[in-house]
């Protein structure tokens, strides 16, 4: 294990850890366009597949858009129960909409916590760790109902 992980520090409370970078990043839930176009710019070139995808999209009304889903994503973290928003998106993502197989959510969220260590001045491993478990119900909901 390498020194500095998570695993070696004493336990955080990683709700209490995500919910201070979220604020430090998007304050009280405010837009952060530097985060959402570096996580965009990353994301779009993290492969063809996702290029192409987005190919015919018009990429700023994408940007905000990015920002209600995050937080349709964090709710269902909070709630364990998907509001009629987070059921349309996934909806959108499925077979039957978009056609995104689930392993490209990991695209997703690498290029999301890459836009998190850019943009959270307190980034550390336990920031990281926080980032992908608040995701990972959401994330893990939207590929479940490919
Ligand atoms: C958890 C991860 C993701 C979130 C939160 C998310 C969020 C969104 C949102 C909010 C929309 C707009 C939906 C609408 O109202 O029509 C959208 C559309 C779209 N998403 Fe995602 N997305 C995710 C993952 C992905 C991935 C991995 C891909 C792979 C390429 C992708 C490709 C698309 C495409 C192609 C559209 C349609 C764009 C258009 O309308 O032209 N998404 N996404």
């Amino acid at each position: 294990m390498k020194a500095g992980t998570a695993l070696e520090q004493a336990a955080a409370n990683y709700d209490d850890v995500f919910d201070a970078s979220f604020e430090r990043i998007l304050g009280m839930g405010a837009y952060n366009p530097g985060f959402i176009s570096d996580f965009y710019a990353d994301f779009l070139a993290a492969s063809p597949f996702v290029r192409e995808r987005f190919a015919h999209t018009d990429m700023s009304a994408q940007r905000t858009m990015l920002h209600d889903s995050l937080l349709m994503l964090l709710e269902f973290n909070r709630t364990r129960s998907p509001g009629t928003h987070l059921r349309r998106l996934a909806e959108v993502h499925s077979r039957r909409g978009q056609d995104i197989p689930p392993e490209f959510y990991d695209l997703w969220l690498e290029s999301l916590v890459k836009a998190v260590a850019m943009h959270d001045p307190e980034f550390s491993p336990d920031v990281e760790l926080a980032w992908r478990l608040a995701l990972a119900p959401g994330i893990t909901f939207m590929g479940f109902c490919y």
